[in-house]
C-alpha cells in the first residue's frame, strides 16, 4: 500500500504533462460590431511538452512564444513573449479536456473602465483540439521559413536624415492624388523644398483591396495612375515616396506586401518610388517575434534587387530595440515609438523622454525616427511648435512634415524652413543630440556638429524661467567662442557661458564653434 501510493505522488506532474500536450482552442463568439475582417479569432494554445517543462505558441491576433514553461499537477505557468519584446507571465489549470489560461498579473483596466476579460489577459477556457505539438499556420498565410539572420551592409543612401512630407498626420485616409500634387506644388512654391524638403511620401490607403491576376498590387480609385504621379511629383525636382508592410494587411487593414515582397519593390521601382515606410502591424498574425529582423530585411533585399535607390524607413514603434539592429536589415530609419499626435504632451514625451539611449545608433544613413512632424496641425502654439523642430533638429531625426503645406500661416513656415536650424539637423557628422543637464522642467542638450557644437535650452515648464549654460559643460573649450542664436537669428556675446529667459514650452537654440 505505502508503495502505491509512492508512485502515484511521484506520477501525479507526468499525468498532467501528457494530458497537456497537444493543441487547445478557444472560438470567440462574433461581435456584432465589428467589420467582417476585425471579427475576434480563434484563440490557439500549443504545447510542447518535455517532463514538467514546456514551451509553444499562442495565437491570439497575434502570434506569440511560450516560454519557461512549468506543470505543477494540473496547475502549470509561462512565460509569452510578443513581437514588441515584452514578456508576460501566465497562469492555467487543467481539468481534463479543458484548460483555462490567463495573465499572473493582468494590466489595470484603462481609466474610466474599459473591457476587461479576454483581450486584456483574463481567463479564457480552451477545449482540446488534437495532439499536434507543432503550431502551423493555416495554408492561405504559411510563408518560407527563414535562413539564420546575416546582418547586411549600408544602401549608401540618406546620408543625412530624410527630409519631406507625408500624408498620415495630417489627412489619414483621405490623402489622394490632387492632395499630392497640390502639396508637391506648394512644397516647391513655399520654398521648402529649397530649405531641403524633398520626399512627398504617400502614407496608407493607397492600396486597392486586391492584387490583379497576376498578384500585382495595385491602387485604389484615390490614386489613378501611380507612375504618372511619380512623374509628375519628380518634375517638380521633388520626389515619392510610398506605404507598406510585411504583413498581409496594414495599419488602416489595406492590402500589404506578405508573400508578395519582390513583386511590390518591382512595382514600386517600375513606378518611380523612391521611399518605403513599411509599417509592422498585421504582421503579428504570420511572423513570432523572432522572425521581426528576417522579415524586415527580406523587403531590404527586395528593394535592393530592383536596382533602384529606395530609402527603406522601418515602423514597428521601436520593439525588441529596434536600434541596435535597424541598420543591419538594412534599413535608413526606424521609428522608436508609438504614433505622435498633435499635442504638447505627446510630443514632448518623445522627443524628450522616449530617445533616451539611442543617440549610438544614429549615423549618417541611419536614423532614430521619433515620428513625422506635427508643425502647423493646430494643436500646439507657435512657441510649441519651435520646440518640436528644434527638439528634433537636436536629435538628427527625419523632418518630415505633416501639416497641409498649401495653407500653412507664415510663422508656420518660418518655423519650418529656418534654415539654421536645419542646418543642425542636416550636418554632415550625422550625431545624435542628447540632454546634459535637467533641472525640474529645464532641460539643457547638446548636438555635436562637424564644426562646433549645438545648445538647446529647454523649458518645458509652465512659466518663464533662466537657463544657463557653460561652453565646458557641452564639450567647447575653446575661448570666446562664436555663439550664435538660431531662432532669432542673432550672433551673441557670450565668452564662457550663456543664460536666457526661456518662455514656458519654449526653447533657445544656439550654435557655439
Ligand atoms: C501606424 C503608423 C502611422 C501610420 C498609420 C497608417 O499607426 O505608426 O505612422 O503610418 O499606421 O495606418
Amino acid at each position: 500500500m505505502r508503495k502505491m501510493v509512492f508512485s502515484l505522488v511521484l506520477l501525479a506532474p507526468l499525468l498532467g504533462a501528457a494530458e497537456l500536450s497537444g493543441t487547445w482552442k478557444f472560438q470567440p463568439p462574433p461581435d456584432p460590431n465589428a467589420p467582417p475582417n476585425r471579427q475576434p479569432r480563434e484563440i490557439v494554445y500549443v504545447f510542447k511538452v518535455d517532463g514538467t517543462k514546456f514551451t509553444g505558441t499562442s495565437v491570439t491576433n497575434a502570434i506569440g512564444d511560450i516560454r519557461n514553461g512549468t506543470i505543477d499537477g494540473t496547475h502549470i505557468t509561462f512565460d509569452r513573449l510578443d513581437a514588441s519584446g515584452n514578456k508576460a507571465a501566465y497562469k492555467g489549470e487543467l481539468n481534463g479536456d479543458e484548460l483555462t489560461v490567463e495573465m499572473a498579473n493582468p494590466p489595470a483596466p484603462p481609466p474610466g473602465g474599459g473591457r476587461g476579460g479576454r483581450g486584456r489577459g483574463g481567463p479564457v477556457t480552451l477545449k482540446r483540439a488534437s495532439d499536434e505539438t507543432e503550431y502551423t499556420l493555416p495554408a492561405e498565410l504559411q510563408h518560407k521559413p527563414f535562413g539564420p539572420f546575416k546582418p547586411i551592409g549600408p544602401n549608401g543612401l540618406a546620408k543625412t536624415p530624410p527630409m519631406g512630407w507625408n500624408s498620415w498626420n495630417k489627412f489619414a485616409s483621405k490623402v489622394d492624388d490632387a492632395s499630392v500634387r497640390g502639396m508637391a506644388d506648394a512644397i516647391v512654391s513655399s520654398g521648402m523644398r529649397d530649405a531641403g524638403y524633398i520626399y512627398v511620401n504617400i502614407d496608407d490607403t493607397w492600396e486597392a483591396p486586391q492584387r490583379d491576376k497576376d498578384g500585382n498590387i495595385q491602387t485604389n480609385q484615390k490614386f489613378p495612375d501611380m507612375k504618372a504621379l511619380a512623374n509628375y511629383v519628380h518634375s517638380k525636382g521633388l520626389k515619392l515616396g510610398i506605404y507598406s508592410g510585411p504583413g498581409p494587411r496594414t495599419c488602416a487593414g489595406y492590402l500589404a506586401s506578405y508573400n508578395h515582397e519582390e513583386q511590390d519593390a518591382r512595382t514600386w521601382a517600375a513606378w518611380g518610388i523612391d521611399y518605403l515606410k513599411y509599417d509592422w502591424c498585421s504582421a503579428s498574425e504570420v511572423y513570432h517575434p523572432e522572425e521581426l529582423k528576417s522579415a524586415y530585411q527580406k523587403m531590404a533585399l527586395a528593394l535592393r534587387a530592383t536596382g533602384r535607390p529606395i530609402i527603406y524607413s522601418l515602423c514597428e514603434y521601436g520593439w525588441q530595440k529596434v536600434q541596435e539592429w535597424g541598420a543591419d536589415v538594412g534599413g535608413n530609419l526606424w521609428r522608436t515609438t508609438g504614433d505622435i499626435r498633435d499635442s504638447w504632451d505627446s510630443m514632448s514625451r518623445i522627443g524628450f523622454d522616449q530617445q533616451v539611449g539611442r543617440a549610438q545608433y544614429a549615423n549618417p544613413g541611419h536614423w532614430n525616427d521619433p515620428d513625422m512632424l506635427e508643425i502647423g496641425n493646430g494643436g500646439m502654439t507657435d512657441t510649441e511648435y519651435r520646440t518640436h523642430m528644434s527638439l528634433w533638429c537636436m536629435l538628427a531625426a527625419p523632418l518630415l512634415a505633416g501639416n497641409d503645406i498649401r495653407s500653412m500661416t507664415e510663422s508656420i513656415k518660418e518655423i519650418l524652413t529656418n534654415k539654421e536650424v536645419i542646418a543642425i539637423d542636416q550636418d554632415k557628422a550625422g550625431i545624435q543630440g542628447v540632454r546634459v543637464r535637467k533641472d525640474g522642467d529645464l532641460e539643457v542638450w547638446k548636438k555635436p556638429l562637424a564644426k562646433g557644437v549645438a545648445v538647446g535650452l529647454f523649458n518645458r515648464g509652465n512659466d518663464t524661467a533662466k537657463i544657463s549654460v557653460s561652453w565646458s559643460e557641452v564639450g567647447i573649450t575653446k575661448k570666446n567662442p562664436k555663439v550664435r542664436d538660431l531662432w532669432a537669428h542673432e550672433d551673441l556675446k557670450a565668452a564662457e557661458s550663456y543664460s536666457a529667459d526661456v518662455p514656458s514650452h519654449g526653447v533657445v537654440m544656439l550654435r557655439v564653434e
